[in-house]
């Protein structure tokens, strides 16, 4: 990948000169089979300029209510385009139900409730354990939305993710969405950026709302080599991380106490609780700080642990010894009712 950007073909992007960035556009349209996409810094950057594209000011958009744009990304769509999101309950397979869809719509006509023009989906669902959304709930959702006349977003942040987790191929999962993000940072490893993928309309509109937050670049092409490197060489093995993933959750799961969010995780995401008091969480992470490995808690007591093209199987034994080290030595236990749920 550092070849790759080393030896980068670079123009101005600001004048769509850089042919770098317009070749990682036109892959990334391609791919997800819609006629259009945009690089931009950031996945937080993508999913605002997705609000603001499909919602005007004063209107709502609906949002999972665990989901990364409501619950991490500082709020963007209210103080920068005058939008409401809505939260909207997680499911644990981190679906939006229908019924609640339904119901948060229900007095969209009267005059005093912000008209409701977007649905906002999470796919891969990080904190529901990246948890793919199934092919045949995106369509049902699709066709909801399209009958009241709200658009869809979908933040595919670990898009890829989701279709190695076989619910379907890339494109056949982005029909279902007006627009589509994904990050070609995270586990497709490189160093920034995001797409955001949709009608040749949406995104020229979507390239104006870039420039006025700032998010336009100039010599992107550095940025963009290390996405096409991504795309041509990251997606295929994505599925060695899942199945690192599920040994990492085979080998925790045999370790006394602690409480996985899933036996078998779909995709790259592991989340488990550790035993003991208030203070155990704290603790474990500083134990395995010292085994030189970071983990981080996610809310409320539970701990992501998330695989990649940098962590090897090796690697998972090596976490695997180090949590049977650390784990016995926790603050004492509280009763088990204090631990349980799904929620993080
Ligand atoms: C599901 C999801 N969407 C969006 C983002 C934001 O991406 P970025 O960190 O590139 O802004 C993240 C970041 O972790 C994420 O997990």
């Amino acid at each position: 990948m550092r070849e790759w950007i080393a030896g980068a073909e670079v123009g101005d992007d600001g004048y769509g000169e850089d042919p770098s960035v317009l070749a990682l556009e036109a892959l990334s349209a391609r791919m997800l089979g819609k006629p259009a996409a945009l690089l931009l810094p950031s996945g937080t950057m993508a999913n605002l300029v997705a609000i603001l594209l499909h919602s005007p000011r004063g209107s709502r958009a609906l949002v999972g209510d665990q989901s990364d744009l409501w619950c991490w990304e500082g709020g963007g769509a209210a103080a920068f385009g005058g939008v409401t999101c809505q939260p909207i309950a997680t499911q644990a397979s981190g679906e939006l139900s229908l019924r609640d869809l339904e119901h948060a719509l229900e007095d969209r006509e009267r005059e005093n409730v912000a008209a409701a023009s977007l649905v906002c989906l999470e796919n891969t669902h990080c904190r529901s354990g990246g948890r793919a959304l199934r092919l045949g709930y995106l369509a049902e959702l699709s066709r909801f939305a399209e009958a009241r006349g709200l658009a869809v977003h979908m933040d595919g942040a670990r898009l890829f993710n989701a279709a190695a987790a076989g619910t379907g191929d890339i494109a056949a999962i982005s029909r279902h969405a007006t627009t589509v993000s994904f990050c070609l940072s995270k586990g497709l490893g490189a160093p920034a950026g995001s797409l955001l993928v949709g009608s040749a309309a949406d995104i020229a509109q979507a390239r104006r709302l870039r420039r006025a937050l700032g998010g336009g670049m100039r010599q992107a092409g550095f940025l963009a080599a290390a996405g096409l490197y991504a795309l041509q060489h990251g997606v295929e093995r994505l599925g060695e991380d899942h199945a690192n993933a599920r040994s990492l959750a085979a080998g925790l799961k045999r370790v006394p106490g602690l409480q996985l969010l899933q036996d078998s995780p779909e995709t790259n995401i592991v989340f488990f609780r550790v035993p003991g008091s208030p203070g155990a969480t704290t603790a474990f992470i500083a134990g395995m700080a010292g085994e030189g490995i970071r983990l981080a808690e996610l809310g409320k007591g539970w701990i992501r642990a998330v695989l990649h093209r940098d962590v090897s199987a090796a690697d998972v034994e090596r976490v695997l010894a180090a949590v049977r080290r650390v784990a016995p030595g926790l603050p004492v236990a509280v009763p088990p009712h204090a631990v349980v749920g799904w929620r993080v």
